[in-house]
């Protein structure tokens, strides 16, 4: 029951929030799609099937670039392969013969339990680590054709400037995996620069190296690093898979392999879908109808500063342009407490001056600092917007008559009232581009209103719309005429009925506390069979619509990878006739899976 829950507009979820619900979506769709019985320990990492299918989709043309001959078997070595051993498990299903490494104790057990319940013991083997990360195993059991790696992409120092940076909103699924499955002195460049620098005297163990990457940032760092240790080419491509974009490279020491000319990268060409939310019936003092809402959102948008302007607009629907010219909702309430202590310190400094705006607004009452101060800012503090008007966005004006941040003048005139007052040097006077342009539509779709907001264009990207949608979601959570009874207010934003308004509450709750609580607790009765077969069903459409895989497509893709040159560089040893039923096993060939 707990893998199912209902969203604040009455939506039955399955609760990708939930460690132990991955956990069980994972071995279960193992067990449908690829007839593989594993067991991932609690509190291990939760591999995500469709991103770890991309990297194997990826490894088949890097294979297929190897030109063997079909007689030929293909051997892979996984570099900490994980207490679920995925990449191993579901190469032995392509018909490939793996290779796991670990060096978690419990992850090296637990890798050979699930190896040996599905009776592939022939196939794939776990080795324990023993410090190298390619030199031991290749050495002991190499040669192989290549090698693939998920290396832990964080820095294990808390100052990792790579870390998942604070101002993104929560991923759409937990977390999982404990801390060193995630992490390592140095986090990946140092672990992938280590692996280069170990192949670099592996040339002929392995024809290609591999390993994914989980910044963008280091993808170009690490070709470099594959060109000093003396590859001959070095080939990158990214992996997107819905919300999670990863990158995989992959570097040779052979002459002539032409991967580039072999493995055609991937990108992501589609037009991102547009996240949408449906907006919950029961809001206070708001009518449902496209009209009211439309208002309602405009004003919020207005409140972060962002530029809207009009588009088509009928009875039940209405588009805008929102324009960012720098990221205003993220740690909104707490730019405006320190803002307010700047304020304040600054009132207190400058003791003959008038009180500004914002000092007034210091001294609100309690009551009244929790009626506005979540739904204000910066811009609430020094400046009002002349009306509510969805299109008057660019009307929006200071009291002093100066533009507001988001008020359609050109970035370099633009400054929030209260940083001009101080006299700070905004981010605004730097930028020349928008941070996020965005289509927002409020539309009616049969019985429901939905927010759509399409990212068009921006440096803030897809994690921007993300953020101004949380924001808008957090509103309307703050509105719902009925709370459920967490505790929380879901956000919190105004703090409507619940007594709460800026980022804590009186018992000193966050508002992502109270959020998290009110997006985890209500639990609708719904049979967990019927949610996971839900699930299924909804990943395995996506699924196929993204990889385009059909099983007639994989086994072409198999058999044109066997064809061609007749190099015999690694010892296979293994019977054929293993390679040839993998090869015709449905699952091996992919299909389901997508
Ligand atoms: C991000 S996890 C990936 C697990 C699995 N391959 C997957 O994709 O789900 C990284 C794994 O590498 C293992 N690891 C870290 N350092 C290692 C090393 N030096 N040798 C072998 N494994 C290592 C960790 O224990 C962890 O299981």
């Amino acid at each position: 029951m707990c893998d199912i829950r209902q969203d604040i507009a009455g939506k039955t979820k399955y609760d990708f929030q939930n460690p132990d619900a991955l956990r069980v979506l994972t071995e279960t769709l193992l067990k449908k799609d690829f007839q593989l019985d594993v067991q991932i320990p609690a509190g291990k990492l939760v591999p995500t099937l469709p991103n770890r299918l991309n990297y194997l989709l990826w490894l088949e043309d890097v294979v297929g670039a190897l030109q063997l001959p079909d007689d030929q078997t293909v051997t892979g070595l996984d570099v900490g392969t994980g207490a679920c051993a995925v990449y191993a498990l579901l190469g032995s299903r392509r018909g490939w013969h793996m290779i796991g490494t670990e060096r978690d104790p419990d992850s090296l057990e637990a890798a050979r339990r699930n190896v040996q319940k599905n009776g592939l013991d022939n196939q794939v083997k776990v080795l324990e680590a023993d410090g190298t990360l390619l030199t031991g195993p290749l050495r002991a059991a190499g040669p192989v054709h290549f090698t693939l790696c998920n290396p832990p992409f964080f820095d294990s120092d808390p100052a990792d400037p790579e870390a998942p940076a604070p101002r993104r909103p929560p991923p759409p699924a937990a977390s999982t995996g404990v801390l060193h499955e995630v992490s390592c002195p140095g986090g990946e460049r140092a672990f992938v620069t280590q692996m280069i620098k170990e192949s670099a005297a592996l040339a002929d163990r392995c024809r290609v190296f591999t390993t994914m990457l989980g910044h963008k940032s280091s993808v170009r760092p690490m070709k470099k690093a594959a060109y000093e240790a003396g590859a001959k080419e070095a080939i990158a491509t990214e992996l997107c898979q819905g919300w999670t974009k990863r990158w995989a490279i992959g570097w040779t020491f052979e002459e002539g392999l032409n991967l580039r000319e072999n493995v055609k990268p991937t990108k992501q060409t589609k037009k991102r879908a547009p996240v949408q939310c449906v907006v919950p019936r029961d809001l206070d003092g708001i009518q449902y109808n496209v009209t009211e809402v439309k208002q309602h959102v405009v004003e919020w948008l207005q409140e972060l500063k962002l530029e809207v302007e009009a588009g088509n607009c009928n009875k039940y629907y209405a588009s805008y342009k929102v324009t960012a010219w720098e990221d205003t909702w993220t740690h909104r309430r707490r730019r405006l407490r320190e803002e307010r202590r700047a304020a304040a310190a600054a009132a207190g400094s400058t003791s003959d001056l008038a009180p500004s705006p914002a000092s007034a607004d210091l001294a609100l009452s309690p009551q009244r600092a929790a009626d506005t101060s979540a739904a204000s800012d910066t811009s609430d503090l020094s400046c009002r917007t002349d009306d509510t008007d969805p299109a008057a966005g660019k009307r929006s004006r200071c009291d002093s008559g100066e533009p507001s941040a988001g008020a359609g003048a050109p970035p370099s005139a633009k400054r929030p009232c209260l940083e001009s007052a101080l006299g700070a040097v905004t981010l605004n006077e730097r930028r020349r581009a928008p941070a996020l342009v965005f289509t927002l539509f409020v539309q009616k779709r049969g019985p429901d209103i939905l927010l759509m907001l399409q990212l068009f264009k921006g440096e803030l990207g897809s994690e921007g719309v993300n953020g101004v949608l949380l924001f808008l979601k957090r509103k309307l959570e703050s509105r719902l005429a009925v709370h459920t009874t967490t505790g929380g207010s879901g956000g919190g934003e105004g703090g409507a009925g619940t007594g709460l308004g800026g980022g804590e509450s009186s018992e000193g709750q966050t508002v992502q506390d109270a959020a998290a609580q009110a997006a985890a607790a209500p639990v609708k009765t719904v049979s967990v069979s019927e949610g996971v077969s839900r699930a299924f069903n909804r990943l395995r459409t996506h699924m196929k619509q993204r990889l385009n895989l059909s099983p007639a497509d994989s086994a072409g893709k198999t058999q044109q990878s066997a064809s061609g040159r007749s190099e015999s560089h690694v010892a296979s040893g293994q019977p054929e006739s293993e390679v040839g039923a993998s090869k015709q096993d449905p699952a091996a060939a992919g299909e389901g899976s997508t």
